[in-house]
């Protein structure tokens, strides 16, 4: 079994169902609402946990309500809570997001304790538990701590892959820690540096390489997700299914290349492996809830033939 660190966001979403979006200064009566553990952090947990791996959550959370629901939600699911640090400087952070009917969304978060996320938080888990095989960031606690949490995981030795999301301009030491990026297309050329200027995705990609990383990966919605690495290049289609709610796909897709890497498979099967992921929870309301254990992703590919193992 791989042993698996995220260190990051735990938030309570909720959730508007709605046939379209608000204008500014608009109101939009909605069809249907949902309160349910999100997180791009915890959402990487949850779904690295239900894939089978042994999976440590480094965050905090405040002396709340929310708080306490998030926390028993982790351990539910598996996710060892060891270094959820309780604290009470701030509240327990919240996203309000909303669906449309074509499961896009529009989220806004209020950080709360995900602010409070510390290079000591870092500390007290890699100092304990030693070794593990992967560690997972995104970009909802403070850059410092996920430029700390990449260094230390690095020295290590562990695989550390990085969603670069929600974005902001990245210290350039952070990449010689990382080895794989998962951004999005936008987030790529942000990244690189090519927002608004013409330049294709690879050239994009080759400047992000180039900064020290192994691999970027990036993720293109119902196209699936183009690698760029030294072993392998190329689009890996997306699976086609009824999408319902696309929230925490792409932190369902980050997780399960983290757990696919650390089992040994390619970095070519290992998207296969979290497009499959991806594609599963993009067929069920909320970014935890919809999150597939291990045997439904396997039945899902042996249903459509497709061998990663
Ligand atoms: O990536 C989806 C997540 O982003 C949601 O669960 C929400 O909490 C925000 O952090």
């Amino acid at each position: 079994m791989v042993r698996v660190l995220v260190v990051g966001s735990i938030h309570m979403d909720l959730v508007v169902v709605l046939d379209r979006f608000p204008e500014i200064g608009e109101t939009v009566i909605g069809r249907d609402f949902k309160m349910t553990p999100g997180g791009k952090g915890a959402n990487q947990a949850v779904a690295a946990a239900r894939l089978g791996a042994e999976t440590y959550m480094v965050g905090r959370l405040g002396r709340d309500f929310f708080g306490r629901v998030l926390r028993e939600n982790l351990k539910r699911n598996g996710v060892r809570d060891d270094f959820v640090v309780e604290d009470p400087e701030s509240y327990t952070g919240v996203a309000l997001i909303f669906v449309d009917v074509e499961g896009r969304n529009m989220i806004a978060v209020a950080p709360g304790t995900d602010a409070r996320v510390g290079p000591s938080d870092v500390d007290s888990a890699l100092d304990t538990l030693g070794s593990v095989d992967a560690v997972l960031l995104q970009l909802e606690i403070p850059l410092e701590t996920v430029t700390y949490a990449a260094k230390r995981a690095k020295e290590a030795g562990a695989l550390v892959v990085l969603n670069p999301a929600p974005f902001r301009p990245l210290p350039e030491d952070v990449y010689r820690h990382v080895d794989v990026l998962t951004p999005n297309e936008v987030e790529a050329r942000q990244l690189a540096g090519r927002f608004g200027e013409y330049a294709t995705l690879r050239e994009c990609c080759e400047v992000l390489l180039e900064k020290g990383l192994s691999a970027v990966v990036v993720t293109l919605g119902p196209k699936g997700a183009h690698v760029f690495s030294r072993d392998f290049e190329g689009l890996v289609p997306a699976f086609k299914v009824p999408v319902v709610d696309t929230t925490g796909a792409g932190d369902a897709f980050s997780a399960a290349l983290a757990v696919a890497l650390s089992e040994g498979m390619s970095i070519e099967k290992a998207v296969v492996f979290a497009n499959a992921v991806a594609a599963i929870k993009t067929t069920r309301l909320g970014a935890q809830e919809g999150l597939p254990y291990r045997e439904e992703v396997n039945k899902f590919l042996l249903e459509r033939g497709v061998k990663v193992g």
